[in-house]
Parts: C-alpha cells; sequence; structure tokens
C-alpha cells in the first residue's frame, strides 16, 4: 500500500468502524426490544433477540421537514411542544444502518458471556437466536438482562422468560390502553406527536390484577405503532406502573407513506403477529385485549374460531358505539365490550 493511502483508510474505517469491529459508532444508538423466550427441554431456552442500531439525524434535512411540516399543521408556538415534537420524531429520521453488528454481554452464573449478534437490514434492525440452559439465579423478576458491549453507554436489553403454562395478556395499545383516537386525524396526531401521552382510566388495574390472580402471567403488547415509538411507549408505561411487556410493534420506513398510514393495522398483518405467538405457547391460555376503533374485533374473532382452546377470553374497548354483531362466532362467556379498566375487574378471576 502507498504511504499516502494510510490516512485516507484510516478516515474510512472511522466513518465505518463497525462494519469490521462491531464496535457502535458516537452518533449511532442501540436499541433493544424485549422479547418472549420459549422452553426448549428440560434445562434449555430459545432466547429471541431483536434490536435496532440508528444513527439520529439531529439535523438532517428529513427530519426537519417532518418537524416543520407537523409544527406547520398545528401552528405550534410554544418550545415546550415543539421540544416533545422534536423528540417523539427523531427516530423516523435515522440513517441507513445496514450490515452493521452489534455484540452483547449477558451476566449468567457470575459469568460474562458474549455473543455476536447477525448484521442488521436496511432499516437497522437486527435478530439472533441464542440456545441456552436458564437457571433461576440468572433472571431478576422473571427477565434474562443483557446490554450491548460499549466502552462508555449503557444500552440494556431484556427477555421475558415465560414458562409453556399459564395465562399471557396480548393487548393492542392505541386507544386500548393509551389514549390515541385513532379516528379522528388530528386528535390522532396530536396525541401522538405532541402531548403527553395518556393512558386509559383503570388499564393499570387490570393488567395488575391479571398478575396476580393467573398463573404465570405474561404480558404482550401487539400494535401496529412503529418501532420507532417503542422508547417513548415503554418508558410510559413503566411510569405508568403497568407491569412489563414484550412489545412486537410494526416494521416500517419512512418514505411514501403519511405517518396516518403508517399506523394502520391490516388484518392479515396482526393476525400473523398474534399467530406467531399462539404457536411459541400451545399449553397457554390468552386473554386478548383491543379496541373497536380499527379492525381488532374481527382480528380477534377469527383467532378464536382457529384456536378455541387457547383463547379463554375476548376483551374489546367500545370507543364507537360497535354493536355485538361484530363478535358474531364467538361464545358470549367468552367476550365483553368495555370503556374503562374498572369495567373489567370483575371478570379477573382464577
Ligand atoms: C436440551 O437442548 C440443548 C440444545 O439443543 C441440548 O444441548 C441439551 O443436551 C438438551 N438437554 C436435554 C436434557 O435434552
Ligand atoms: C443502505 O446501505 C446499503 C449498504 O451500504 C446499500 O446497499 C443500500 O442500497 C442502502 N439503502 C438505502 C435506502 O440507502
Ligand atoms: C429462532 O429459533 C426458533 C426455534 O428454533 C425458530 O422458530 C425461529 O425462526 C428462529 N428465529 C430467527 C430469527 O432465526
Amino acid at each position: 500500500m502507498m504511504l499516502w493511502a494510510a490516512p485516507l483508510m484510516l478516515f474510512a474505517l472511522n466513518k465505518a468502524p463497525n462494519f469490521l469491529t462491531g464496535k457502535i459508532a458516537n452518533d449511532e444508538r442501540v436499541v433493544f426490544f424485549p422479547t418472549a423466550a420459549t422452553q426448549i427441554n428440560e434445562t434449555h431456552w430459545n432466547i429471541p433477540i431483536h434490536g435496532w442500531i440508528f444513527e439520529p439525524e439531529i439535523d438532517s434535512v428529513k427530519r426537519k421537514a417532518l418537524i416543520k411540516a407537523l409544527g406547520k399543521m398545528f401552528q405550534l408556538k410554544d418550545t415546550e411542544t415543539k421540544s416533545i415534537l422534536r423528540q417523539r420524531l427523531m427516530p423516523f429520521a435515522v440513517d441507513n444502518q445496514s450490515l452493521q453488528y452489534v455484540r452483547i454481554t449477558i451476566v449468567k452464573s457470575g459469568q460474562q458471556l458474549i455473543h455476536r449478534l447477525p448484521r442488521s437490514a436496511k432499516d437497522g434492525h437486527f435478530f439472533g437466536n441464542l440456545t441456552m440452559p436458564i437457571e433461576v439465579e440468572d433472571l431478576q423478576d422473571g427477565k434474562l438482562h443483557y446490554k450491548a458491549i460499549d466502552s462508555e453507554r449503557y444500552f440494556p436489553g431484556r427477555v421475558h422468560i415465560i414458562p409453556p403454562t399459564g395465562v399471557s395478556i396480548i393487548s393492542d395499545i392505541d386507544d386500548t390502553v393509551k389514549i390515541t383516537n385513532y379516528l379522528n386525524k388530528k386528535e390522532f396526531y396530536k396525541n401522538t406527536f405532541i402531548r403527553d401521552f395518556k393512558a386509559v382510566p383503570g388499564m393499570k388495574d387490570v393488567f395488575l390484577k391479571c398478575r396476580s390472580q393467573y398463573d404465570n402471567c405474561a404480558f404482550h403488547f401487539v400494535s401496529a405503532s412503529p418501532y420507532q415509538l417503542f422508547e417513548e411507549l415503554s418508558s410510559f408505561f413503566e411510569a405508568e406502573g403497568f407491569p412489563l411487556a414484550t412489545y412486537h410493534l410494526k416494521r416500517i420506513r419512512v418514505k411514501d407513506k403519511t405517518l396516518l398510514q403508517l399506523f394502520a393495522d391490516p388484518f392479515e398483518y396482526k393476525i400473523g403477529q398474534i399467530e406467531r405467538i399462539l404457536h411459541k405457547y400451545p399449553q397457554r391460555k390468552f386473554i386478548l385485549i383491543g379496541d373497536s376503533g380499527e379492525k381488532d374485533p374481527e382480528v380477534y374473532v377469527e383467532l378464536c374460531k382457529r384456536y378455541p382452546e387457547q383463547i379463554e377470553k375476548i376483551w374489546i374497548r367500545n370507543v364507537n358505539d360497535a354493536d355485538a354483531s361484530r363478535m358474531d362466532g364467538v361464545d358470549e362467556a367468552k367476550w365483553r365490550y368495555f370503556s374503562t379498566g374498572s369495567d373489567l375487574m370483575k371478570e379477573i378471576k382464577r
């Protein structure tokens, strides 16, 4: 190699240090989404890992354009709402982070295990699949914790270790546990991008009561909300006191769709997301919680037909005066409409 080329190469490596070393660059971040592990035999578990590596583009043209458009739409003047908007939109305008990889450490029985995860896809998402023995001492409140290897910053992740039997709650997010008002476009944008998130009254108590009444209760959020909102959503639910859940959101790239379309919840898509969970835990019983604003009733009715043994209850938050016909085909004892969490409290018993 000619001498003059060396600084150039160093420069290139510095720009893309991850490709060769797995190092997370200073301007990049990693977010791990909570996943659900399944037991394979007496000792071993399948541990799925799902992460996202991205470079928030603080001053990108894309991002500025998004903020400007939404800011104009709401005629935002005060700096506080503008700063919420900026924070919520940050993950929607990120660099292309394909072909990167991340290494994680898991502390297990006092030992540090290191795993190199597969390279990321075009949208920066990456998936790993570990098989390992799990002992009770490795867990905190039923979760296995890990973190990305990085010398300075802390990028934590967790896997829910869910036993083969018990009760699982699968819940939608928007208009089911969080007030979004998807059916009103303007309210939807405000509730999603500029207002503080608000919980549906009483839903936290429903979740907590489920956890105390049902054996090995596990929680999964399955929603058409994009993964870009995961951090905001999960810190909101934690601050509100909801039990921890796994997240199954939508992978989207902001390109040619409006943000409203991105949140759409197509029938087949949601069925597929939930079926994957039902297949992973064939011996578990499920309670499905959703709302009548979009297709939850139809999706849950269809799932109940396909998996009558597994699905015990369907609770639908009625946000648009839906009538009972939307639940046709499901045994009357299995479903009910509700408007706030307190309507459900007496349904929850062993
Ligand atoms: C459980 O599965 C793991 C991974 O497939 C295997 O290495 C282990 O020997 C199995 N243990 C038993 C008791 O079958
Ligand atoms: C992202 O980067 C990869 C690898 O550098 C490239 O193949 C791909 O075309 C890029 N995609 C976009 C949308 O820029
Ligand atoms: C992980 O392993 C499970 C079971 O072995 C398999 O069904 C699943 O498709 C794998 N997932 C990935 C992302 O490789």
